[in-house]
């Protein structure tokens, strides 16, 4: 049950070395070809860095991000980048920013059901790391997250209750 892996996901911060196989992150990144976009534009593109030390440049740019050390630590990095053009934007919505969303939660959920941690980290220095990883101006680098081995499972974050939250009928 897709509950499951949801309730079970964590953001996971702190890294075993212990390496991926490229078949399992292959797997993972499966979920690229299944996650819903905006008219299924599918407008994303994602880097797949395991090289420690460009890693370790990205994370320098992270300066005071709680993910930033997990960075360094995780042997992989995913970096999803979104070129909005092709998405769609409604009443200044810009929903391509929900097509990256939506798929790095998907990334983050198939590898917590494949026993592996992520964190997505959405606070960075953009021109910094575009700069890095050489990601054409066209696109937006939304989002990152590390992938590793967990070395520390948090305990599960306070929730609100449904009845905070939920309106049946209207608001
Ligand atoms: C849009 C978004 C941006 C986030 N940015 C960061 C970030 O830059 N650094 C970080 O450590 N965590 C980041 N997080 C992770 C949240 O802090 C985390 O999901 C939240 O505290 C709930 O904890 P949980 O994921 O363990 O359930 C981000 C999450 C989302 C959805």
């Amino acid at each position: 049950m897709a509950i499951e892996a949801i309730r079970k996901r964590r953001s996971v911060r702190r890294y075993e070395e212990t390496e991926i196989p490229d078949e399992k992150v292959e797997e993972i990144l499966e979920v690229m070809r299944y996650a819903p976009s905006w008219a299924n534009k599918q407008g994303w593109q994602v880097i797949v860095i395991k090289d420690a030390e460009t890693r370790n440049k990205v994370a320098e740019v992270l300066e005071g991000n709680p993910a930033q050390k997990a960075i360094t630590q995780a042997p992989v990095l995913i970096v999803v980048c979104m070129d909005p053009k092709a998405s769609g934007v409604q009443n200044g919505k810009e929903y391509y920013m929900t097509d990256a969303g939506i798929l790095m939660d998907q990334i983050m959920l198939e590898a917590s059901d494949m026993g592996y941690g992520t964190v997505f980290v959405g606070r960075f220095d953009e021109d910094k790391v575009r700069e890095i990883l050489g990601v054409p101006r066209e696109y937006r680098i939304v989002t990152m997250a590390p992938l590793g081995v967990p070395a520390k499972m948090p305990g599960e974050r306070p929730r609100n209750e449904l009845d905070d939250m939920v309106h049946w009928g209207k608001w």
